[in-house]
């Protein structure tokens, strides 16, 4: 079953242009050939063409002279993302938008329309993105990674709070494997990088008491930001910040969406030890690290003292008393 057309999708024959394209970088492609190769009018794709223009990717050339690329653009492109996903739950269904409001709400929509588990909602651009309690998430067009995964798994909803930190630990081992880094995970949902942030997870889902019906999992990853807005320059960061050097998003999003399917499957086999133990492991927030937890009015500062086995946050308040964090902003503090 082909992925159904979305309102605002890409157009996947403009997809198909871009792939031509990209396949054959620096060759000029005459119109009338591009028209021929993808099954639309030479008017199309001259409109198509401005319309890349207009979204930054940098077609040079005239229908009569040819058009050619004057540099391989990081488009994530189903075709483009497809061929690096063979066999892959999440190669089946891709639905890329060059701008869209949040993929977190394109992706709730499908689960509620039937769309299959695998489903991956991406997007250059968004112009509401969302992030955790209700913050906005900062959403600079074909710099992030702004992709949403949509999953049917058979879980009670106590248990999908794992499905957050699990994707932080796939998302941990995709950037050390492809950029050398070596970023921190704090619980429940940040990517961290010399105390700055670097992504965050979002997930949502639809459930009855006891089952979930479908879990939403939007991750958001910053790559290729040279800078942030003022708000957030002295709390964010970028893999190309923290490596000088620009990072390929098509192949830090595919090796993520690999991992992620590895993660998931053991989860699925081997229940909740096979995240909170390697989180544990991997997050300098699992022990001992002073922090100040708030959570709307409340705020206290502790030591943090383990994970439960269901994925919550234990905290050794400084009165003593040993607590469970359920929600709420983990900060460290001195
Ligand atoms: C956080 O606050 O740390 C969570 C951020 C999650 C952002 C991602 S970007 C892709 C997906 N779509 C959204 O609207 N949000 C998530």
């Amino acid at each position: 079953m082909a992925p159904t057309s979305l309102p605002g999708a890409t157009d996947r024959r403009l997809a198909s242009l871009l792939t031509l394209f990209a396949n054959n970088a620096t060759i000029a492609i005459s119109g009338s050939r591009i028209a021929k190769e993808i099954g639309v009018s030479r008017s199309t794709v001259w409109r198509w063409v401005e319309r890349l223009r207009e979204v930054g990717v940098r077609v040079k050339g005239r229908p009569n002279t040819g058009y050619f690329l004057e540099r391989v653009p990081d488009i994530l492109t189903p075709d483009l993302l497809r061929q690096q996903l063979k066999g892959s739950m999440f190669g089946k269904r891709i639905h890329h938008f060059f701008r869209t409001d949040s993929t977190n709400r394109v992706a709730m929509e499908l689960g509620y329309t039937n769309e299959p588990e695998g489903a991956v909602v991406i997007a250059e651009e968004q112009t509401a993105g969302r992030g955790r309690a209700g913050r906005n998430w900062h959403s600079e067009r074909a710099t992030g990674i702004y992709a949403t995964l949509l999953l049917r798994p058979k879980i009670s909803p106590v248990q999908a709070p794992l499905l957050t930190m699990m994707a932080g630990l796939s998302a941990y081992t995709a950037i050390q494997a492809q950029t050398g880094l070596q970023p921190d995970v704090k619980w429940p949902n940040d990517l961290m990088m010399n105390g700055k942030k670097l992504g965050g997870i979002l997930t949502e889902m639809h459930a009855e008491p006891t089952v979930v019906r479908f879990v939403i999992v939007g991750i958001g990853i910053n790559v290729n930001q040279e800078e942030f807005p003022a708000e957030l320059s002295a709390i964010a960061t970028s893999l190309r910040a923290e490596t000088g050097r620009g990072q390929s998003r098509l192949e830090l999003l595919a090796r993520l969406l690999r991992e992620f399917e590895t993660d998931y499957h053991r989860l699925l086999r081997d229940g909740s030890g096979s995240v909170t133990e390697r989180f544990a492991q991997v997050s300098s927030y699992a022990t001992g690290k002073k922090v100040r937890v708030t959570n709307g009015n409340e705020t206290y500062v502790g030591v943090t003292a383990g994970l439960r086995p269901e994925g919550l946050l234990q905290i050794q308040r400084e009165d003593g008393a040993l607590v469970t964090v359920f929600a709420g902003d983990v900060t460290e503090t001195r």
